[in-house]
């Protein structure tokens, strides 16, 4: 009853902000994000009647009850609850990346924890399955468990009608992330207290009213592999994200002047020096710089060249969550 998981986190084109139900974290709009292959987590989780609760090990330290220990063992709850199980659970995990920051370590996180419990509580769940398990636990969560590439999550209207599923295979495109970690800290405010915020906004009605569009027309350009169209979408969408979070009440300022200048850059570098790449930003102050393969190592030597940049992350196109039998213990 012993399992272990990897999973990557994603960034994404088109954002998930805002939700129809919080409970059952339905989102406000489909939404579409592309895997990343440097971004890991990996769980191992055991169901034994040797353990007297539950453990969760998080990078090497036991998390005593709190809100991220809470938040695992209440998600393993879910699944022992589907699989009719009672045994306490040992979780270990760990990521290949800081967490916390904005980077999404909630998608890969949940996305590794859900294919690892549901295994070692002898689950052989289906990827819509994983997908709603996951959502519960974390929205962008329910993206990684496709079978990699760029995944879609149709926001539905109930559980059963809200997952993801795999949009285009990791080869169709080798986009690159290029992420500018420009963060010194773990992020003040969840997304979820953003999303709950989003409806505040004056201008998230019109939002909503302009994004199937904006999902019909990002998945045209990947299925084109139409860079310049899509690039212009997703910067469009990065800033339209921050209006929405910056005039929610009270507002959302996520972005840093760090931040702010290298997105600023980005555009000067395409305008001035014809270096086809494009920005898009979450809940964090890290810069996230997509372009094609071959822009990639211009892009890198230029933000080398930034002071307030502490480090680059190189990501192509990542894998959709797997098994592993690496286990962690
Ligand atoms: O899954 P959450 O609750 O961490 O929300 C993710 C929100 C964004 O990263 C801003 C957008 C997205 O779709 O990933």
């Amino acid at each position: 009853m012993k399992a272990t998981a990897i999973a990557s986190t994603d960034i994404a084109l088109v954002k998930y902000w805002g939700r129809k139900n919080n409970e059952l974290r339905i989102p406000s709009n489909t939404n579409i994000a592309m895997l990343l292959d440097d971004m890991l987590t990996t769980t191992t989780v055991e169901f034994s009647e040797e353990y007297e609760e539950d453990y969760f090990n998080f990078e090497g330290t036991d998390l005593e009850p709190g809100r991220a220990y809470d938040r695992v063992v209440r998600h393993v709850q879910r699944i022992r609850d589907v699989a009719g199980i009672e045994l306490n659970a040992k979780v270990h995990s760990k990521n290949s990346f800081p967490a916390g920051t904005g980077l999404s370590s909630s998608s890969s996180g949940f996305g590794a924890l859900t294919v690892a419990t549901a295994k070692a509580a002898g689950l052989d769940l289906s990827i819509p399955e994983l997908s709603r398990l996951s959502r519960m636990a974390s929205g962008s969560a329910c993206r990684t468990v496709v079978n990699g590439g760029f995944a879609i999550w149709h926001a539905g209207d109930s559980d059963e009608t809200s997952y993801s599923e795999q949009l285009f295979p990791q080869d169709h495109w080798n986009l690159v992330d290029v992420i500018a970690l420009v963060s010194k800290g773990p992020k003040k405010i969840s997304s979820s207290r953003g999303h709950k915020l989003a409806p505040t906004s004056p201008f998230f009605e019109a939002r909503n009213a302009y994004m199937p569009q904006r999902v019909d027309d990002c998945i045209q350009y990947i299925k084109d592999r139409n860079f310049s169209k899509l690039g212009e979408l997703i910067e469009h969408e990065a800033i339209d994200l921050h209006c929405i979070m910056m005039s929610s009440y009270p507002n959302l300022l996520y972005m840093t002047k760090e931040s702010f200048n290298l997105i600023k850059l980005v555009q000067q570098w395409r305008e001035e020096e014809g270096i086809e790449a494009y920005f898009t930003l979450n809940t964090g102050q890290d810069v996230h710089i997509i372009c094609e393969e071959g822009t990639k190592d211009k892009v890198v030597e230029k933000l080398k060249e930034i002071e307030d940049v502490r480090d680059v992350r190189v990501n192509h196109v990542g894998e959709g969550a797997r098994l592993s039998e690496e286990h962690l213990f």
